[in-house]
């Protein structure tokens, strides 16, 4: 890894670029967001984290929908994410307060999910950054997210120069030729990421 690191930095120097400059503007908060701009369904494109037993259950994700309720009154937004393994859609609704271009999952002491929504110069895409501390996953973790189910190659070089300053693995880069759930799926409480492989295996 630390290997990996080195190369792209040396890589960086020679381009006559300096990591950490890039780095910065990568890693920098939105300054604003429009509430309307989150409304809606977005499609999970890639991403990555440093807990490799939830890296692989992202992989054996078919597809992952994120729904955001229009929600111009107040600050609390209800997140829905919609996981595919083949023919089952797996429905995790949570409630999300967003202060300014940071979010709090709204779960009790359940867990600690916490984050922020990052630059990106993708129009209609969301780079989410999230700290996750619970008893059995303390994670950081990216994602891109779209309008649409896969982005130009531009964009995603940008996105795995983020997840590059993060220091994290290569990400994950979902399959967009498979269907996204609708948004009324059956609903299940949210339950741990172990259980994705478990339906996994049900459905095959
Ligand atoms: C979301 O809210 C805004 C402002 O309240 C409104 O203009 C827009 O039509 C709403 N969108 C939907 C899909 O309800
Ligand atoms: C979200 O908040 C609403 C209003 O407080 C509540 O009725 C609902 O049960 C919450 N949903 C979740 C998943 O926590
Ligand atoms: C979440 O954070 C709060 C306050 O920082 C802490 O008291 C609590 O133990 C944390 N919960 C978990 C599951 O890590
Ligand atoms: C992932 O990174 C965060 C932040 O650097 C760190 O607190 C956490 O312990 C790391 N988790 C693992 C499993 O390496």
């Amino acid at each position: 890894m630390f290997y990996i690191f080195t190369v792209v930095l040396l890589f960086l120097i020679s381009m006559g670029h300096s990591a950490p400059p890039v780095c910065e503007r990568l890693v920098q908060p939105l300054k604003q967001l429009e509430p309307h701009h989150l409304q809606g369904r977005w499609a999970l494109v890639a991403g990555s984290l440093n807990h490799s037993s939830s890296m692989e259950a992202l992989r054996l994700r078919d597809s992952i929908t994120m729904y955001f309720s229009n929600s111009s009154e107040t600050s609390i937004f209800s997140y829905t994410q919609i996981n595919r393994f083949g023919d089952h859609c797996q429905s995790l609704p949570y409630n999300i307060s967003v202060e300014g271009s940071t979010f709090t999952f709204n779960v009790g002491d359940r867990f600690n999910l916490t984050g922020s929504f990052l630059y990106t110069s993708c129009p209609d895409c969301l780079v989410m950054q999230w700290t996750v501390k619970s008893r059995r996953r303390a994670s950081e973790d990216l994602y891109l997210l779209s309008r649409r189910r896969q982005v130009e190659q531009q964009e995603m070089k940008e996105f795995e120069a983020q997840v590059a300053c993060y220091d994290l693995p290569a990400a994950a880069v979902m399959d967009a030729s498979k269907e996204l759930c609708p948004e009324q799926a059956e609903t299940q409480p949210a339950i741990p990421e172990k259980t994705g492989a478990q339906i996994k295996e049900e459905a095959e």
